[in-house]
């Protein structure tokens, strides 16, 4: 007798060839079975005849450091399959922190309410609230300057930039995976391409990886990619650039140029990945966009608000409605908001990116999904956070043929696990961790939209987290499963 038996499910082992039909069993966490698994029955079984059963899908771009404390039921991503996701990203990390104050990471986490100092300390807070999925952090270079220079538009001093170097040291020695950057916002937007080149190179004893949001993905994309790839080749990091795009309607079309930069790297023999979020709009922190003095136009004409402490009735509507109601010209709109008592906390969502390039960055072999989802629950937030994986299940590949499911899940499940050092997950095999997802890949879809951003998807049937099941019948079985995970290369190349 097993924990768990799956019957005669449609596995796809998210190395990217054919499905079979299966049966797996799980015991103590792991997979110890698949195929003819003889007369094993299991405590619990789960009947899955015609359901895709994958690998749980791991989200790479993720801003959850501080969700996993305020919402360890984590429902938003469970019931898209996610069982893993990567936080710290964009520069933004929960630690390193102020002790009794861990608020200083600000940007796009908000408070984050808990008592630690450094990543040790973050695990136990989180673990402390028995989290639904397991989260891989990244630490953040806006995060770790701000700590020590706060918002200083200036070069560090060389003890400055030590001290900085030994939180990234101290970050990757309890189990970072890597270095992330937020070069368009404050303040990794004063740094020098010297200075991030320093600080990651901290990470390079670990063989860290360093990830991007790069300085530039408008009117200097790329600009901005050659920067990304220099630091690459300076450091001798493996290079991950989040949420690739074009932004701006006259920049659309040129991620085939800064992807095939990407693959002159490669060819070259630099290891360099991807990933998007499979939206037209993005998201962020409203007061990162605009110069007070002259705010951008064309940008507030496209922006919709998404959570905003300040107006609450500002919430789900274009700004452009808003000043219209107002008679206000749309740079005032612009200023009333953020300079208006926690105006500096509203997020936007703005529509700034070609749905054919979507499909053009998804087309590319080293492409993974990240949602960038901002886990502010009390507004109306992107619904990317909601929906991403399941509408690329949906639109991406049963709607639009861009990819195949197979391929899809590789994407989503072996590939990310190899690149961020997810040992023995990210496949369906003997020996691995039991993190899975059935789903019904003929009705899978995203329900969550821009009016309505917190509907959870449908024909995601079962997700298992670490051996237990924390997702069915459309509800958050609360099985509080999620483990804190410490990063162990498995090198670029070598999948295990
Ligand atoms: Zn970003
Ligand atoms: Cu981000």
């Amino acid at each position: 007798m097993t924990d768990l038996v799956i019957r005669d499910a449609t596995i796809l082992d998210g190395n990217g060839g054919a499905s079979w039909v299966g049966d797996v069993a799980v015991e103590a966490g792991r997979i110890v079975a698949i195929g003819a698994i003889g007369g094993l029955s299991g405590a619990q079984e789960i009947a899955a005849d015609g359901l895709i059963l994958a690998p749980g899908f791991i989200d790479t771009h993720a801003h959850d450091d501080g969700a996993f404390l305020r919402y360890p039921d984590m429902t938003f991503k469970l019931a898209q399959g996610v069982t893993t996701t990567v936080s710290g990203n964009c520069g933004f990390s929960a630690i390193p922190a102020a002790p009794g104050n861990a608020a200083a990471s600000g940007g796009l986490l908000g408070r984050l309410g808990g008592d630690f100092s450094d990543l040790d300390g973050y695990f136990a807070a989180v673990m402390e609230r028995a989290p639904a999925i397991n989260n891989l952090m990244l630490v953040g270079h806006n995060t770790v300057r701000e700590h020590v220079m706060g918002l200083d538009s200036r070069a560090p001093t060389a003890a400055e930039l030590m001290t900085m170097r030994t939180h990234v040291e101290h970050a990757m020695a309890q189990g970072a995976c890597g270095f992330s950057t937020g070069l368009i916002y404050r303040p990794g937007r004063f740094s020098t391409t010297e200075e991030v080149v320093e600080l990651a190179a901290a990470v390079r004893p670990w063989d860290g990886l360093y990830t991007t949001h790069m300085r530039n993905e408008g009117d200097g994309l790329l600009e901005a990619v050659a920067e990304t790839l220099d630091i690459g080749r300076k450091t001798g990091l493996h290079v991950h650039i989040s949420h690739h795009k074009a932004a701006g309607q006259n920049n659309w079309g040129k991620v085939r140029d800064s992807l095939a930069a990407v693959d002159l790297a490669l060819a070259a023999g630099q290891a360099v990945t991807l990933d998007v979020y499979p939206y037209t709009a993005g998201s962020g922190r409203m007061i990162e966009y605009f110069n007070l003095e002259r705010p951008n136009r064309a940008l507030a004409e496209v922006i919709r608000i998404a959570s905003c402490p300040a107006f609450r009735e500002f919430e789900g509507r274009m700004l452009k409605d808003i000043a219209a109601e107002r008679s206000l010209p749309i740079e005032d709109a612009v200023r009333l908001i953020l300079t208006a008592p926690r105006g500096d906390q509203t997020l936007c969502i703005h529509f700034i990116i070609d749905e054919a390039d979507i499909e053009t960055n998804l087309r590319h072999t080293d492409m993974m999904v990240g949602s960038d989802g901002i886990p502010d629950l009390r507004g109306r937030p992107h619904p990317r956070l909601y929906g991403t994986f399941p509408r690329i299940l949906a639109h991406y590949v049963r709607q639009r043929g861009v990819l195949s499911l197979p391929e899809a899940i590789r994407r989503m499940t072996s590939l990310p696990a190899s690149v961020f050092g997810l040992v023995d997950r990210g496949q369906v095999r003997v020996g691995a961790h039991a993190d899975l997802v059935l789903f019904d890949a003929a009705t899978v879809q995203d329900t969550a939209t821009y009016d309505d951003p917190q509907r959870l998807p449908t024909g995601i049937h079962t997700v298992i987290v670490n051996g237990r099941i924390a997702f069915a019948g459309g509800q958050n079985t609360a099985a509080g499963a999620g483990r804190m995970l410490r990063y162990r290369r498995s090198a670029w190349g070598e999948r295990e």
